[in-house]
């Protein structure tokens, strides 16, 4: 069964990168997915230049959350949050090398917690993210009837 996931995969899951939890984060986000019970939370610290110095992320979520969220947070860290924006599940899954069909809606978790968070950030201090849409609480408003 683990050919179904590949090295990267494996080794996200197994050495989870910026797992844990931030004291003093300048935004949090949590999302769900309802289908699953699987629950994501991700923490920021931005400095004030707008940059991602730091992340950190925490799950009830499945092997495919783990690493898809332990890839994000390396791939956000040193960005601006509007680039982090644009950091997509997608994006996410192709540095990864693939997941599998059935699991592609767990890195959708990363995503939208990512998201949550930036929106909190925003919010907080009062600016603006280009193209940010509020927070879902549960990644099922966005996937919807897709599956
Ligand atoms: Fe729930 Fe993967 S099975 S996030």
């Amino acid at each position: 069964m683990a050919m179904m996931y590949s090295e990267k995969v494996m080794d996200h899951f197994m050495n989870p990168r910026n797992m844990g939890e931030m004291e003093d984060a300048s935004g949090v986000g949590t999302v769900g997915n309802a289908k699953c019970g699987d629950i994501m939370r991700i923490f920021l610290k931005v400095d004030e230049d707008g940059i991602i110095q730091d992340v950190k992320f925490k799950t009830f979520g499945c092997g495919a959350a783990v690493a898809t969220s332990s890839m994000a947070t390396e791939m956000i860290i040193g960005k601006t949050v509007q680039q982090a924006l644009e950091v997509t599940n997608k994006a996410v899954m192709e540095a990864l090398d693939g997941l599998p069909p059935v699991k592609v809606h767990c890195s959708l978790l990363a995503e939208q917690a990512i998201h949550a968070a930036l929106w909190d950030y925003a919010k907080k201090n009062n600016v603006t993210i280009e193209g940010l849409e509020p927070p879902v609480d549960d990644i099922e408003e966005i996937v919807g009837d897709e599956e």
